[in-house]
């Protein structure tokens, strides 16, 4: 049985901190807590103080204070500046969290019951494992195939669910090599507590010799496999008779669309075009390509991103 010694030797407040966001949300909650702590110790002495001070049997009822102003403004000031230095700092740290730097490599991770699925951009996939390399963003495109997961690594204190019938992404910059828990946070069904991984922080060059085993169709040329067997050429292309738009460089474009609004061109717009095309019809083109939302699974889904992605990527270093 361990001493209770060396479980307060052991206790740690926050788990391990193995990313770049991890100390920054470490100092943010720190902060909160000990505001938080004083608070709580001060009224509470507060209470106890009064209420022996001013007890019944020691005075008369007291008269009675109408304002004063200095203890007003200063219990209206000092919290206001406390909460702002939160809400600032918290938001802050918000708007790093949901902008992945843009040089970060894209892995797309599907949650099923109960399990992650995850797709590397050059082919590898992996089953509730993710190896990434210490010192590079990642970002990941979110997915789920049935119910919402909720991915959540606690050393790299990030966390985003899974959703299914739109993605979601979250990013990370491992700072640490080693192994780190990976859970699904979200209540999805009787496994839910079984559907855990590890993320894997290998040194860059150990990351490249990881990627280079195996061989691997790249993600993008599956998407092009998928494009093909689909015939999706036959209307996008510059040929068709232009029954459809073209997608050579369809990725992070702005789209017109026939409502008269423009739309950002990313995954989630690409996906929806693909399985609800009338749902956000382009400015020009008629209603004439159908759904696949019955014939391509989510996996061909993200193949598909990941090749008109690829398209749009040759387009702009032409
Ligand atoms: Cu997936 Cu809980």
């Amino acid at each position: 049985m361990p001493q209770p010694f060396t479980i307060l030797a052991t206790l740690r407040l926050f788990p391990e901190a193995a990313s770049t966001l991890a100390p920054r949300t470490d100092w943010l909650f720190t902060y909160l807590m000990i505001v938080a702590v004083f608070f709580t110790l001060l009224i509470s002495a507060l209470i106890v103080g009064f209420a022996v001070k001013y007890r019944r049997s020691r005075r008369p009822a007291a008269d009675q204070t109408v304002s004063n102003l200095k203890l007003e403004m200063l219990w209206i000031v000092i919290p206001l500046v406390l909460v702002l230095v939160a809400f600032t700092w918290g938001a802050q740290l918000f708007v790093d969290y949901s902008s992945p730097p843009p040089g970060a490599r894209t892995v797309y991770v599907i949650g099923k019951q109960w399990m992650w699925k995850v797709y590397h951009p050059e082919g590898h996939m992996e089953n509730n494992q993710l190896h990434v390399a210490r010192g590079r963003p990642v970002r990941l495109t979110l997915m789920s195939d049935d119910v919402i997961h909720s991915f959540f690594v606690p050393a790299f204190r990030v966390k985003r669910d899974a959703v299914p019938g739109m993605y979601t992404t979250l990013w990370f910059e491992p700072t640490r090599t080693g192994r780190f828990d990976l859970y699904c946070a979200e209540y999805c069904g009787t496994n839910h507590s079984r559907m855990i991984g590890e993320i894997v922080v290998l040194e860059p060059e150990a990351f490249e010799q990881w990627l280079s085993e195996g061989e691997d169709i790249p993600l993008a040329e599956q998407g092009r496999r998928v494009f093909a067997q689909f015939g999706c050429g036959d209307c996008h292309s510059a040929t068709s008779g232009k029954r459809g738009p073209a997608l050579d460089d369809l990725f992070g474009r702005r789209v017109q669309l026939a409502s008269g609004e423009t739309v950002l061109a990313d995954e989630n717009y690409i996906r929806e075009s693909i399985l609800n095309p009338a749902r956000r019809l382009v400015a020009g083109y008629e209603e004439l390509m159908p759904t696949y939302e019955r014939q391509l699974d989510e996996e061909s889904v993200i193949a598909l991103v990941a090749y008109l992605k690829s398209l749009s990527q040759e387009a702009s270093s032409k």
